[in-house]
């Protein structure tokens, strides 16, 4: 049987289901050729739920859901993370807890020395940053797609640009980290640029 058409987003509001501030301004700017009025949980007030999956696209689906379902809107959520080689793919899905404080707030200065810290030794620089980005609506339905940049990490970080790990990550061809870039160039190469374009391939305009 054939697969069933990728369901189409139509103009109106979506939901952002993120609290990122950082991820926000992505998303919102990637949305904007395409006339979506744009709120996200956070205005909403809505709770952040836990993320159990072991998959970027499990764990988008979950905020996604959960977003749509809480408003009666169509949501679109990001899961997202940062990959080491010498890691074994580490931190991945648990990229945000590697930066998570005792009092609830998230240091990305201590999560990326960790990162250097652990991998310091190791001669295989390769690291990777994915986004899934699941959009969901209120009956259930989702549609989900996935994006990578790979390049290598370095340490001490570098830059002030962008949010998360970007001062650790050169993506590979381009010498200076996503830190460093200005937001145009980054958006050139991102993970959630390239995820975008198949979600917007698949589900947008
Ligand atoms: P989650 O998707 O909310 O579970 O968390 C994603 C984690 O990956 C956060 O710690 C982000 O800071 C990090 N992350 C995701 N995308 C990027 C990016 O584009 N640059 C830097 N860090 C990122």
């Amino acid at each position: 049987m054939p697969a069933p058409a990728p369901r189409r987003l139509g103009t109106g509001r979506v939901v952002l289901a993120s609290h990122n501030v950082g991820k926000l301004a992505e998303v919102r700017a990637l949305l904007l050729p395409y006339g979506q009025e744009v709120v996200s949980a956070k205005e909403l007030g809505l709770p952040e739920p836990a993320e159990p999956a072991e998959t970027f696209l499990g764990n988008a689906a979950i905020k996604a859901l959960a977003a749509a379902r809480a408003t009666g809107l169509p949501a679109l959520s990001d899961d997202s993370g940062f990959s080491v080689a010498a890691l074994g793919g580490a931190p991945g899905v648990r990229t945000a807890d590697w930066a998570q404080c005792p009092d609830g707030t998230r240091d990305y200065a201590m999560a990326m020395a960790k990162v250097a810290k652990l991998a310091g030794d190791a001669t295989d620089r390769r690291a990777w940053f994915t986004s899934a980005l699941v959009l969901a609506w209120p009956d259930g339905h989702t549609e989900g797609v996935e994006g990578q940049v790979h390049g290598h990490w370095v340490a001490p970080p570098r830059g002030q640009k962008g949010f998360g790990y970007d001062p650790m990550f050169i993506p590979d061809g381009e010498q200076e980290t996503f830190g460093e870039m200005p937001p145009e160039a980054k958006a050139r190469l991102s993970h959630r640029s390239r995820a975008f374009a198949a979600l917007a391939a698949r589900c947008l305009g």
